[in-house]
């Protein structure tokens, strides 16, 4: 048994980042801010509890899918040496696949900007004999970029992208995204997406408003650690969570609103704004797509499709590397 590093921020780039992101995004227009943000510490915790909530089936459509395929997994891309997920929130997903592995050491590359969600992927998978987990506290893109085509001989490396996350790049960035993954990628490695599929307006709007404002909560989270990491002074009571589906686009669009006419000063940003009631800022998307535009996305970076099951309207792809 291996017991997790501690975590050590590989950069302190996101803290600094995080004033020089707001100082750019919240100043165009629209106005906006990077997803990657929302998960923080708080963040984090509020989405896990996202993940539970009846009306968000994401979580339970793929671990589901997990559960009954993760031994298919390991017997199509075979032997698997070094497994790398991007983003691994609670590690339970990653916890039900490697369960299912064939007896041999494995090396885990964990990727999250958050510090506590690596803790806490890293205590599930405490319990495994031969794996070695190492934590990377930092960004996908620099997490890949540091871990590069660890695999040697015959062995290949699993990449985990779950939780459609994809979905939180808009089509260019998701196309760059993958294409990133498989330049760190050898040929004949995989790579598994998680991806939702589109279905009714009302089903979609529930997962990303529901009736307890969980997700208002996550989404709100992002104006508090504004407040505390940048001195920002944004009244929480004042701004309210708004969820809009773009069917021409294909995707949810989650927003900040500001409820009256107020002013907002981020020191740290140096900035001073202005809301009107009803300007809103724009924290992600989430792109909704069909079984095929996953499979076709994927050979544009690279990647044939060798697997694909769904489940309630959410896709588990399995692609290889040319
Ligand atoms: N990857 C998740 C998704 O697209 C992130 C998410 C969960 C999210 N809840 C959200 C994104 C609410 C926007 C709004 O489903």
């Amino acid at each position: 048994m291996s017991t997790p590093r501690s975590v050590v921020p590989e950069t302190t780039t996101v803290d600094r980042q995080l004033a020089a992101d707001v100082g750019s995004y919240l100043t165009r227009q629209p106005r906006q801010l990077p997803s990657k943000y929302l998960y923080g510490d708080l963040g984090s915790t509020l989405f896990e509890a996202i993940c539970r909530l009846p009306w968000y089936d994401i979580a339970r459509a793929e671990q589901q899918l997990i559960d009954a395929r993760a031994a298919d997994v390991f017997a199509r891309i075979d032997p698997i040496a070094t497994v790398v997920e991007l983003g691994p929130g609670s590690g339970l997903k990653l916890a039900a696949l490697l369960a299912a592995r064939p007896a041999r050491p494995l090396v885990v590359h964990l990727v999250d900007v958050s510090g506590p969600a690596l803790e806490a992927a890293g205590q599930v998978l405490g319990p495994f004999n031969d794996i070695t987990v190492v934590p990377h506290e930092t960004t996908y893109e620099a997490g890949l970029a540091g871990i590069g085509a660890t695999a040697t001989g015959d062995n290949r490396t699993l990449a985990l992208f779950l939780g459609s996350n994809i979905g939180n790049f808009d089509p260019q960035g998701a196309d760059a995204f993958l294409r990133q993954t498989r330049d760190a990628l050898s040929s004949g490695d995989g790579l598994l997406l998680g991806a939702d599929l589109l279905k009714p307006e009302a089903d979609l709007l529930l997962a990303y408003d529901d009736p307890l404002g969980v997700t208002a909560a996550f989404n709100l989270n992002l104006l508090e650690r504004l407040n505390r990491e940048l001195d920002a002074d944004f009244n929480l009571r004042q701004f309210g969570h708004q969820a809009r589906w773009d069917a021409a686009a294909s995707r949810i669009e989650m927003h900040l609103v500001s409820l009256r006419h107020q002013r907002v000063r981020i020191p740290a940003a140096d900035l001073d704004i202005t809301f009107e009631a009803g300007d809103t800022i724009w924290t992600e998307s989430s792109y909704k797509y069909h079984a095929d535009q996953i499979v076709d996305m994927l050979r544009r970076a690279g990647f044939a499709t060798i697997e694909q099951w769904t489940e309630s309207g959410f896709a588990l792809t399995l692609a290889q590397a040319y």
